[in-house]
């Protein structure tokens, strides 16, 4: 064995200082000849608790059979993984985003101290792939993507169901639009088994636009977590990883600012989660590359939406899968122009060379993806908006079928559970503009999704009768007029903090403008007498990241001044 490919390693199997590593390693059953081998980590973030990830550490089975078949070592560590699905609002939630660094930290921890010449990270919920990615991006050497897949559809009396459809149907107990007998039957039968959340939501979004920046295999973010394909996929990662180590193809050969523009490419063509802005710009820092909310936008405004996927549209990812899956619609992309086909790839090759096998889009035969020229919306759905309110920044999602203003009264609620709460007592009234603050990185703190309250809103019949702001986040699976990541957050004393109810709010998609109608003075004024709230938690993981977590506009990175 070449001594390059094991050039971590050799340092604790090769040198005689370092009797005891040696020891160990003998102690886990390798043997003489193994020790020179190469040795490749697997993260799996598999635990029983939830759908996305429980069967992932089957899977890194299989890695490891691939790896060991190509002649190095595989050796299986566990990280951490948190469902959002299961959060139960704002309490739970504040763990999610910070489950991401505490991921990305974990990888970055255990590679480095066990000196592994390569990693491969197979994973299945929102934070867990930016995390990795975010590791794989630090440790630079050799690494690989694996994604534990999409769930299939749950059915119940007819209709396709997933998550999404167990919270609005919460909405619709309020609205008294759902027998008990049926919203039982929906919370039966929304998720079938394993896998992430089916739509186009932010697990889906993130496998797809990683796929697309080249650090996983091509139909890895396609294949649902049951599909015969996935654990092919696996079988295959090993001889990728040997390819990736001969060629010394590293993290920062695949992670750059055109394979950043090609993955936020996708996610605006497929209409993907708001929160990819989040860990793309994260992504982008763990690699030392300079991306911005402006260069996003810009992304956005080049980039027609032509996905009929789910929250927006009718079809999810597994559907997607049988028109060709993400390599069929990055050909299509790289056909017109939008898409950069000389960035490296995991497969040890060019992006466009990948792409020359993917199978094409039929737009005769296929109504999920729609031609350039006939686009859902002729630009991005992701803005990045300013303003009055958000003056370093917010990200919304305008799929157009909201309209593109939305002019109304403020209605404020301090804290996720409060619109729970003012729904089931019917003060949400068509025009509010419910403003859901001291939900930021540090004032949540971990930056709530605002899954609960969208889907509940939704269920509720409001979905299109009001709009959501907030310095906190929205789940992938929002649809809606909605606006988040509001930067400064409230617990900054950002504009958002000082909003009252009653307050006039405008939110302008097409000039991009979040408006507070009261005079500069007034606002002047508001801040003079705004008091810092207290941190609600000064120790432990919580009172940590909120002395380090960075702005929404900065990716809520924890390792940086
Ligand atoms: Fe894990 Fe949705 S909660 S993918």
């Amino acid at each position: 064995m070449a001594t390059e490919l094991n050039k971590f390693s050799k340092t604790l199997t090769q040198e005689v200082t370092n009797p005891a590593a040696q020891a160990m390693l003998y102690g886990i059953g390798l043997k003489e000849e193994d020790l020179a081998k190469p040795q490749i980590g697997i993260a799996s973030t598999g635990y029983e608790g939830n759908p996305c990830n429980m069967h992932l550490n089957g899977l890194s089975v299989y890695v490891k059979q691939g790896v060991t078949a190509n002649d190095m070592v595989g050796l299986i560590f566990n990280t951490i993984g948190v469902s959002d699905g299961m959060t139960n609002g704002n309490d739970g939630m504040r763990y999610s985003l910070p489950s991401r660094d505490i991921i990305a930290d974990s990888i970055e921890t255990v590679v480095s101290a066990q000196w592994y010449d390569g990693v491969i990270a197979v994973v299945g919920c929102d934070k867990n792939m930016p995390g990795a990615v975010m590791a794989m991006a630090r440790l630079d050497r050799p690494a690989i993507m694996v994604y534990g897949g999409t769930i299939r559809s749950g059915h119940y009396k007819g209709q396709k169901l997933d998550i999404v459809s167990a919270f609005e149907a919460l909405g619709k107990k309020f609205a008294n639009n759902i027998s008990d007998e049926d919203f039982k039957g929906v919370i039966q039968n929304s998720i079938p088994g394993q896998g992430a959340c089916g739509g186009m939501y932010t697990a889906n979004t993130m496998a797809a636009s990683i796929e697309a920046m080249g650090l996983s295999l091509p139909f890895s973010s396609s294949y649902p977590a049951t599909h015969e394909g996935k654990q092919e996929e696996c079988k295959k990662i090993g001889t990728a990883m040997k390819k990736l180590l001969e060629l010394n193809i590293t993290p920062k050969d695949i992670i750059t600012k055109k394979s950043l523009e090609n993955a936020l490419t996708l996610v605006m063509a497929l209409g993907g989660s708001t929160n990819a802005a989040l860990h793309f710009l994260a992504i982008a820092r763990s690699a030392g590359l300079s991306l911005t909310l402006d260069d996003i936008q810009e992304i956005s405004d080049r980039t027609p939406f032509i996905a009929d996927l789910k929250p927006s549209g009718k079809y999810y990812m597994e559907d997607l899968l049988g028109i060709g899956g993400v390599p069929a619609v990055m050909k299509y992309l790289y056909s017109k122009g939008l898409i950069h086909g000389d960035c490296v790839t995991v497969t040890g090759r060019t992006l466009a060379e990948d792409l020359a096998e993917a199978p094409d889009l039929n737009f005769e035969t296929q109504k999920i993806v729609f031609p350039l020229e006939e686009p859902m919306k002729s630009s991005g759905h992701i803005q990045v908006m300013y303003g009055n309110l958000a003056p370093t920044g917010a990200v919304a999602k305008i799929t157009g079928k909201e309209g593109m203003t939305f002019s109304g009264e403020a209605k404020i609620c301090e804290h996720e559970s409060e619109i729970i709460s003012a729904l089931a007592n019917g003060e949400i009234k068509p025009g509010h503009v419910v403003v859901i603050r001291n939900s930021g990185p540090k004032g949540g703190p971990g930056m709530s999704e605002m899954l609960k309250p969208t889907s509940a809103v939704i269920g509720a019949g409001l979905g299109d009768k009001i709009a959501l702001i907030t310095d906190g986040r929205f789940s992938g699976g929002t649809h809606g007029f909605v606006v988040g990541h509001i930067t400064p957050e409230a617990f900054d004393g950002g504009p958002i903090a000082l909003v009252k109810d009653g307050d006039r709010i405008s939110i302008d998609a097409n000039t991009r403008q979040l408006t507070l109608h009261i005079t500069d003075e007034e606002m002047a004024s508001r801040k003079a007498a705004w008091v810092q709230p207290a941190p609600r938690f000064t120790k432990g993981m919580l009172g940590r990241y909120i002395r380090t977590v960075k702005s929404a506009s900065e990716g809520c990175v924890t390792d940086e001044a």
